[in-house]
């Protein structure tokens, strides 16, 4: 059975009252394709008994795996590259060099998902900027779901995914084959520590940052949610840090503190003087 606007209604306003996704009008198929499987995995007959228990029963589990199943999760190795480019031609030579004396740098990669894209990033620092091997980098990656804080955890990548985005020298230098799974090494895999974090609910403690990675997550946000989650990151990067945001994304119109840097398709921002 189709889904009912009362059932889209309650699963939109839920998920943008615990996630902050915001469903428009139209995305009914959307929920029907990713709670149909959900609602026959927890043994439900049907969208609108899997809703029905929700509404009744305030399940924890139940709503954690709704929020789950409704966020999107697409990932892939160094996604788009030219931020990466950017990275290493441009923003970290002269960031090492100011912090230099201190030996110390702050990371933040939120909405990090299964993980390619905070390992994408350690291990352009270790083939780079080995100097840095010695330095205190506290690189932190954090995202919503436990699911794929899971994953992002074990390191455990398919071929496929592999095969998306990551050059050939890389896999061979920082992946260990295990049967038909790639392991990324433990030395890269302990160079990112995993948190549970949502960027709607109230922050933890963090320092401040050198590197703030927030890309493809703001684009399912209202423009509300947007203006304060880059304010909050405005009070968390450093006064010579980068911010980088999707492809799809921006910080014009949203935060005039914001200024776009000229290095092409970056989609990096430093803070404006
Ligand atoms: C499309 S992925 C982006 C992954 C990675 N940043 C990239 O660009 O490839 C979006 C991620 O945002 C996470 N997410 C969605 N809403 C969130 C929220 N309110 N707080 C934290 N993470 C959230 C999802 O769980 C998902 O893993």
């Amino acid at each position: 059975m189709a889904l009912t606007p009362s059932d889209f209604d309650f699963v939109r306003a839920f998920v943008s009252g615990r996630a902050g996704i915001v469903l428009e009008s139209g995305k009914e198929y959307l929920v029907e394709s990713r709670l149909k499987p959900l609602a026959t995995k927890l043994g439900f007959a049907s969208i609108a008994e899997l809703v029905a228990a929700l509404r009744r029963t305030q399940d924890r589990n139940y709503e954690r795996q709704l929020i789950e199943a409704m966020t999107t999760n697409e990932t892939t190795f160094f996604r788009d590259i030219a931020p990466f480019d950017a990275l290493r031609d441009h923003v970290l030579p002269p960031l090492i060099a100011a912090r230099r004396p201190s030996r110390q740098l702050n990371i933040w990669c939120a909405a990090s998902s299964t993980g390619q894209e905070p390992y994408s990033v350690a291990m352009l620092l270790a083939e780079h900027f080995p100097e840095l091997r010695t330095w205190n980098v506290n690189f932190v990656a954090t995202d919503l779901s436990e699911e794929v804080l899971e994953r992002a955890r074990a390191g455990r990548y398919s071929q496929l995914e592999v095969n998306r985005g990551l050059p050939v020298n890389y896999l061979m230098k920082y992946f260990v084959r295990q049967g038909v799974t790639w392991e990324i090494s433990a030395d890269i895999r302990r160079r990112v520590e995993f948190k549970q974090m949502n960027l709607i609910k109230p922050w933890p403690f963090f320092p401040q940052f050198d590197l703030v990675f927030i890309r493809n997550v703001m684009i399912y946000f209202d423009t509300d949610t947007k203006r304060a989650i880059l304010s909050h990151i405005r009070q968390l990067l450093r006064p010579d840090g980068h911010l980088f945001l999707g492809a799809a994304e921006t910080a014009l119109n949203l935060d005039p503190s914001f200024v776009r840097t000229d290095y092409a398709r970056a989609g990096c921002y430093r803070l404006a003087a």
